[in-house]
């Protein structure tokens, strides 16, 4: 039997419908964010509850409130004159045939509400358990017990986003989303993995010295380490695939523009960087950052401002202190590389993470993510072309999504409109490849970007600014805001967009012992879960 939670009164398709909570219902067990059902004639309408109020028949009840003690007239006044409302906001409405579709209508006057079960969470977001391996479980509803899928297909669409204030659980819920992804080969990822949290293990806050595994230790024939300091990863217990290094003649001046910032550069400087490039090609960098004592002379020889080349001169520098950058006698550069061996790994079906071990400066983060990220999306864009001449299925490309954190800035207004990773959100994965984008400052990522991403997973946002970013391009939004703003400050989340039927709030599903051992067997979870309760 369902269990009844109220009573539409009145409302709107565009405001949300206002229930009356029933009295037998301990008002404390509604929460924002709760997941609940209204059975009108012919339709299910499925809402979320948006915000709580409590209500009286008549103004003068609270003139005299009665005392605890007048146990009586509490109990008649609860019957008739004091009662609690729920706003609810319906996201999507089934039929009789157990059709979805978008709400147009709203169910008549003292409609039931039930509270959703397990039933409508399957019919609503799939089932782990459906032979496509389309649906993931990512977490449940508040207060069920009963899994919410991301559907990967769709979810491999796009670009898709996950934010939420720093320690909400990002890292954690991109961990889980990959391990989705992967498991069910539904995209081929490349991880920029800034703080080493992804490949091996990684340590989780709470007990002391506790530690969570890592993709490559969940999917070790399905992920390949590439690393940039391979003694940090060895010392971590774990050998890389590859180790990186990469010559100064893969650095283009395209990927300096993302640096800007945060080198400070001016345009002038940049537009030297330019003048050197049309000169020396790809031997640019190597020949500026040999210049010592003769930078004047080489700004002669250039046409360029003396000042300008010793500024970029200056900044570039740096680049040298980065032990995995390794010069090659000028003109004997071939354009094969460990990039190269990056994409017979992804041609594979395997995935690679990016670990930067100690080198976790913003700088070395946006070059070298840059540096690669362009140059497999030029592979991505020939082995599209060519797909699309020979249109034979086997030349088809494998969807590839790029996961980068701190995305802001990779994908600010400035940056966005020039680099890389603005082209490949804006190009909406014309060429197989889309972006797994992870912030805490959503605010600061172009909005055009933010209004491209399929869906987003949204963890506890506090600053208007960024819960104003995440909405933007969404519907009545106003009631979202109040969810979001209160979801716990762990392991909570909003999903929405184009890989969930309808907003959802959930518990985040818990990436533990219990998780690995879904990963690792062909079983889903609830079947391991079943599979358990029959062992005892
Ligand atoms: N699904 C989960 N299963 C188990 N533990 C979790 C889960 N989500 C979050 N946690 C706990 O919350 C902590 C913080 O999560 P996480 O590191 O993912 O936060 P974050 O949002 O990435 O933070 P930061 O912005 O600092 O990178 C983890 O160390 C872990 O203890
Ligand atoms: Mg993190």
């Amino acid at each position: 039997m369902k269990k009844i939670v109220g009573h539409i009164l009145l409302g709107s398709l565009t405001e949300g419908l206002l229930m009356r909570i029933s009295p037998e219902i301990n008002l404390e067990e509604i929460k924002t964010g709760k997941f609940v059902s209204i059975v009108g004639v012919d339709h299910a309408f499925f809402s979320l509850i948006t915000d709580l109020t409590l209500a009286v028949s008549h103004p003068d009840i609270l003139l005299f409130p009665p005392t605890p003690q007048e146990t009586f007239l509490n109990d008649i006044l609860r019957k008739k004159d004091i009662y609690a409302t729920a706003q609810l906001k319906p996201m999507l409405m089934l039929n009789k045939q157990q059709q979805k579709m978008p709400v147009k209508t709203i169910p008549a006057h003292f409609s039931t509400v039930y509270e959703a079960d397990s039933k409508d969470v399957a019919a609503i977001f799939g089932n782990e358990d459906d032979v496509s391996k389309r649906y993931f479980n990512i977490g449940c509803p508040l207060d069920m017990n009963t899994p919410v899928c991301l559907d990967l297909d769709k979810l491999t669409e796009r670009s898709n986003g996950i934010f939420g204030k720093t320690g909400t659980g990002k890292t954690f819920l991109t961990r889980l989303v990959l391990a989705g992804l992967i498991k069910n080969d539904k995209a081929v990822n490349i991880i920029f993995d800034m703080h080493s949290e992804y490949g091996l293990q990684s340590r989780t806050e709470g007990k002391s010295q506790s530690f969570v595994k890592g993709l490559k230790t969940l999917f070790p024939g399905k992920v390949a380490i590439f690393s940039l300091d391979p003694d940090s990863t060895r010392r971590r217990g774990g050998m890389p695939d590859v180790e990186i290094s990469l010559p100064y003649q893969a650095v283009q001046v395209d990927d300096i523009l993302s640096l800007q910032d945060e080198l400070n550069l001016h345009s002038t400087a940049l537009e030297c960087a330019y003048l050197i490039a049309a000169k020396y090609k790809k031997d640019w960098l190597q020949v500026l950052l040999s210049q010592g004592d003769s930078l004047k002379e080489f700004a002669q020889e250039l046409g360029a401002h003396p000042e300008s080349i010793a500024a970029l001169f200056r900044k570039l520098k740096r680049i040298e202190r980065l032990p995995f950058f390794k010069p090659v006698a000028q003109g004997a550069y071939k354009d094969h590389s460990v990039i190269d061996q990056m994409m017979e790994y992804i041609a594979k079906g395997t995935s690679v993470i990016v670990e930067f071990g100690n080198f976790t400066s913003t700088f070395c983060y946006l070059l070298v993510a840059n540096i690669i990220t362009r140059r497999i999306h030029q592979e991505y864009v020939d082995k599209t072309e060519k797909f699309l001449g020979s249109q034979r299925s086997e030349d088809e490309p494998k969807k590839l999504m790029i996961c980068i954190e701190e995305a802001h800035k990779f994908l600010n207004p400035a940056a966005a409109r020039q680099t890389i990773f603005g082209i490949i959100a804006r190009e909406m994965r014309k060429y197989y490849v889309s972006l797994l984008v992870v912030d805490q400052r959503p605010s600061g990522i172009d909005q055009e970007i933010i209004s491209q991403i399929g869906t987003k997973i949204v963890a506890q946002l506090n600053d208007e600014k960024d819960i104003a970013a995440v909405l933007t391009g969404i519907n009545n939004a106003a009631n979202l805001r109040t969810i979001l703003a209160s979801l716990d400050t762990k392991k909570q989340a909003l999903l929405l967009g184009h890989a969930v039927a309808m907003p959802v709030v959930v518990q985040t599903r818990e990436y533990d012992e219990h998780f690995y051992r879904a990963m690792s067997t062909t079983l889903t979870s609830q079947q391991v879960d079943v599979g358990i309760k029959e062992l005892f």
